[in-house]
């Protein structure tokens, strides 16, 4: 039996604590507030997007809800981010990911003002991260160091696998994993002998959107296992992308879905929304 890493219980504990962040910010005339784009109707989105919004009114942090049919145009968009770079009451903009397929999704990001992009997706963030001076850490990995963290495991010389390239989760979570002297290796589906791979892994972070693609054979008896998938069964059951049942009988500490790194991913993106208030208020938006 592995120790479940809940992240409904620790992102409690970091938004307790963000809340109270909050407080003295106002004391101290500065006011965070998130403005958050959703186009097209797609479910899962929605319910993300809830979600922030939610998490914001805990905290007491202001935000803004802009959504467009899927049918809007690339400069509705543009204009709006525009507009909201300039907005003083507006200290984070997220654009909700996927866009509708005719949206240069590149072009959108690359609009975002840096110091106000509390996703951290914008190429100056980006570049900042590979350096390992940055201000915005991209919530999904960040809210995965926390969890690491409460597994009590040294991340110094373990062997760490991500299964998933991808730019909001694979290519920065083997950063940070390296930042902290991990020995990292990312693998995708064109990995061959994944198995090989993942059952070496102290540290195993799946991130393929896959339903139930990594079974408990495939993980070194003892690891941490971090599932980062959320997946709508037929049957409307969420499941990540790591087999739990045959998971959890293998690991050290493994992340339930839901409850694990969902939940954390929302708290990150409150604590970098209320550090773009103290940036932008510290140095200005446009310096
Ligand atoms: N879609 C899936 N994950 C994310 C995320 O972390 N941020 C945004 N903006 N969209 C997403």
């Amino acid at each position: 039996m592995s120790k479940i890493l809940s992240g409904k219980e620790v992102s409690g504990r970091i938004k307790s604590e963000l809340k109270e962040q909050t407080e003295i910010l106002k004391k101290n005339n500065i006011f965070p507030g998130l403005a958050v784009i959703l186009a097209g109707d797609d479910p899962a989105s929605r319910v993300y997007v809830n979600n922030k919004k939610k998490a914001c009114e805990e905290i007491g942090i202001y935000s803004e809800e802009y959504t467009f049919s899927s049918d809007v145009t690339e400069d509705e968009i543009l204009d709006l981010i525009d507009e909201l770079n300039k907005k003083d009451s507006i200290s984070g903009i997220l654009v909700q990911l996927p866009l509708p397929k005719h949206i240069d999704e590149k072009k959108i990001i690359n609009s975002i003002n840096p110091k106000k992009d509390v996703d951290a997706f914008h190429p100056v963030n980006v570049g900042k991260i590979m350096t390992g001076n940055y201000d915005f850490v991209p919530c999904t990995p960040a809210g995965i160091m926390e969890l690491i963290k409460e597994s009590d495991i040294d991340i110094t010389g373990a062997n760490c696998v991500v299964v998933g390239r991808s730019n909001i989760v694979g290519k920065p979570m083997a950063m940070l994993l390296l930042h902290q002297n991990g020995t990292v290796t990312i693998c995708h589906s064109k990995t061959k002998e994944l198995k090989e791979v993942t059952k070496k892994a102290d540290i195993l972070v799946v991130a393929v959107g896959i339903p139930n693609f990594v079974t408990g054979d495939m993980i070194k008896p003892g690891a941490v296992v971090i599932d980062v998938g959320i997946n709508r069964m037929p049957d409307k059951k969420l499941v990540g992308d790591v087999e739990f049942e045959t998971a959890e009988k293998v690991a050290g500490a493994i992340t339930p879905v839901p409850g694990g790194v969902g939940p954390m991913t929302i708290a990150m993106l409150m604590k970098n929304t209320l550090k773009a208030a103290e940036i932008n208020a510290k140095k200005g938006v446009n310096r």
